[in-house]
């Protein structure tokens, strides 16, 4: 397995790198299960798999948790070498972001709803440090997780917008055994918060068995979401979303092809988000 942190090197191995089928994975490392899902996913349909691992700084605002965010890459890396990974591409800023950087990309409307509405500068960071890995990487497929929807949907967006070749692949969302989703901040969360964080998945599922039920009035279910949600004090809910799942537009119905239902809250000082789809991403 390569590590490779310059990027003169990257495009140099790239280069060189005779395959038909490459598959690449965008992470910012602390890799769990869910990030697993889709590096072997990555692995079984292709012939060499990229891993990314870059704590993104553009796509924290001012206050938010960069420098808390969790790393550990000799744990990443011992992680990947044991899947057979090809290469880790593991820039730092400078290598990124160079002293007179000034080029940032963004999907109008899509990135100023749900997690844009609190996160302003979030989905601009995210679109343009994915198109600048896509353009080292090149690969033929890349793969995102339903956990953040709106991500992947705005990736998927920017990919058409800008006639990018390749495929974008998003999956399911990996949860604990409890249902809560995995994710890289769960870390943080004292066990008291941990079994209020879960009401997330809890009320979300809710939701999503009253519309197997034949409700699908919005207003109605996220109702049955905020109730559940205020069962905790310590939950502070950031939004409950029912929008729909190509222009993330308010919907007063949901629609059985068309809906993201989403949430965002607050347990402590840690963000969770979580979602169900009625539909495709
Ligand atoms: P990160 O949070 O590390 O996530 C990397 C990828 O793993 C994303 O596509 C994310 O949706 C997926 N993922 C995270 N938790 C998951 C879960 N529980 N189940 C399934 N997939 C999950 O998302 C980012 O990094 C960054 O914004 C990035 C795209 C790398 C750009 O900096």
């Amino acid at each position: 397995m390569k590590i490779i942190s310059q990027i003169d090197e990257f495009r140099q191995y790239r280069r060189v790198l005779n395959r038909n089928k490459i598959g690449f994975v965008p992470t910012m490392g602390y890799l769990h299960d869910g990030h697993l899902s889709l590096i072997d996913k990555s692995l079984e349909e292709n012939q060499a798999t990229i891993v990314s691992i870059f704590v993104n700084p553009t796509q924290f605002g001012p206050g938010e948790d960069l420098d808390r965010y969790p790393r550990d890459f000799p744990q990443d890396r011992q992680i990947l070498e044991a899947r057979s990974v090809d290469c880790i591409l593991f820039p730092d800023s400078d290598q990124m972001y160079g002293a007179n950087y000034a080029t940032f990309i963004e999907v109008k409307k899509l990135g100023t709803v749900l997690c844009g509405k609190t996160r302003q500068t979030h989905f601009k960071g995210v679109t343009t440090v994915v198109l600048k890995l896509l353009n080292l990487v090149q690969p033929t497929t890349a793969y995102f997780g339903q956990k953040d929807a709106q991500q992947a949907i705005i990736i998927k967006r920017m990919v058409a917008d800008l006639n990018l070749d390749l495929e974008i692949k998003v999956l399911p969302i990996i949860r604990d055994d409890d249902g809560l989703a995995l994710s890289s901040r769960n870390r943080y969360l004292s066990d008291q918060e941990r079994q209020a964080a879960v009401l997330l998945h809890t009320a979300l599922s809710t939701a999503q068995n009253r519309i197997g039920e034949g409700r699908e009035d919005s207003s109605a279910l996220k109702k049955v979401i905020k109730k559940i949600l205020k069962q905790n004090r310590l939950i502070k809910t950031d939004y409950i979303e029912i929008v729909s799942l190509d222009h993330l537009e308010p919907l007063d119905k949901v629609d059985p092809e068309n809906t993201l239902v989403a949430a965002a809250i607050r347990v402590g000082g840690i963000r969770l988000i979580d979602n169900f789809i009625l539909g495709e991403i």
